[in-house]
């Protein structure tokens, strides 16, 4: 069962009008789009987005309200998926990063290092890139910059070095095959800690799904289709993901990018967004005890000028 992280908090900061249109482009378990549902009046517009299909099936059976539209796609075509449904200007979007429980429990989609499946980790299951092609055919050092750069894996090296040395006697096939063999490949000390394999699938899953690609590609369209007033809200879970926010985020909030000696500004850029929040919105105790994937995760929420 998927507990929806920051719930109050993303579905108070982004309804500002009860009657506007609004996007989740995560629609995932759809704990979010249930409760926004339920907080707007019945003439809004409600628009789930999700590239996984089984999501997109399960929603149906459990919303059919006439004012939801559910749509199979990735988030990066955003303005594409809007001119398609004829919407021209939105109220408010959010997206609430990475992968649903739903994904995670069905050990078959490969996601999880604790039960054996073939090495899948798609959210896109008609994308051909699989987490099996990756760990048997890319580069060793490809494998270890996305173990570093996703992962922020220490052991990057290490790791990437057994996959070769495994994979040159037969192909890596399964969850558990691969986490066994990080588990040999990491110093014994590092075993006690948290799984030893947890920040190896989490950047293998990032990879396979780009989701760092996805995310920079969403950011712009997202403030071209607000309408002034309308709000973003974005929760991500890892320090890169929320890096690529905030940075953008601030970027669409400044005015004059004159250098400061210049006596007059020559830019004349006028902001796009208003932060609504400097520091992110983060989860109480409480939340983070009841649902242990809320520890890390960061709502930042900007408004179209
Ligand atoms: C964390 S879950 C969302 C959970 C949801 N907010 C809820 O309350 O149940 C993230 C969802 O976003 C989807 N997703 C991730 N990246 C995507 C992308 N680029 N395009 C469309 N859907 C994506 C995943 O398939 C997953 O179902």
């Amino acid at each position: 069962m998927h507990q929806p992280v920051l719930l109050q908090e993303t579905i108070e900061n982004l309804i500002t009008d009860p009657h506007g249109i609004y996007v989740d482009c995560t629609l995932g378990g759809a704990g979010h789009l249930g409760c926004l549902l339920a907080s707007l009046a019945g003439d809004a517009m409600v628009v789930g987005i999700d590239k996984d299909a089984d999501i997109i099936e399960q929603t149906r059976t459990t919303i059919q309200a006439p004012n939801v539209k559910l749509v199979k796609s990735d988030f990066r075509f955003l303005t594409v998926i809007l001119d398609n449904l004829a919407i021209k200007q939105v109220d408010g979007i959010m997206l609430d990063l990475g992968v649903s429980s739903f994904q995670l429990d069905i050990a078959e989609r490969g996601f999880s290092f604790h039960e054996d499946a073939p090495l899948d980790m798609r959210m896109n299951r008609e994308q051909a890139l699989t987490a099996w092609e990756v760990i048997n055919y890319w580069s060793i050092h490809d494998i270890t910059r996305v173990l570093f750069e996703y992962g922020e894996e220490k052991h990057a090296r290490s790791i990437s070095n057994a996959i070769a040395i495994n994979r040159r006697v037969k192909t890596i096939d399964t969850t558990l095959e691969l986490a066994n063999i990080i588990k040999d490949a990491v110093p014994a000390r590092y075993r006690r800690e948290k799984h030893p394999a947890r920040k190896t699938f989490q950047a293998l899953r990032i990879a396979v799904n780009e989701e760092l690609e996805a995310l920079r590609a969403v950011l712009p369209q997202a403030v071209e289709v607000l309408k002034p007033g309308g709000r973003l809200c974005v929760i991500s879970f890892h320090s890169l993901e929320d890096r690529i926010i905030k940075q953008f985020l601030l970027a669409e909030a400044r005015s004059c990018t004159c250098p400061p000696d210049f006596p007059v500004c020559i830019c004349e850029r006028r902001p796009a967004l208003k932060l609504v929040s400097r520091k992110p919105i983060v989860p109480g105790d409480g939340e983070v005890a009841s649902n242990p994937r809320a520890r890390s995760a960061k709502l930042r929420v900007a408004e179209k000028i």
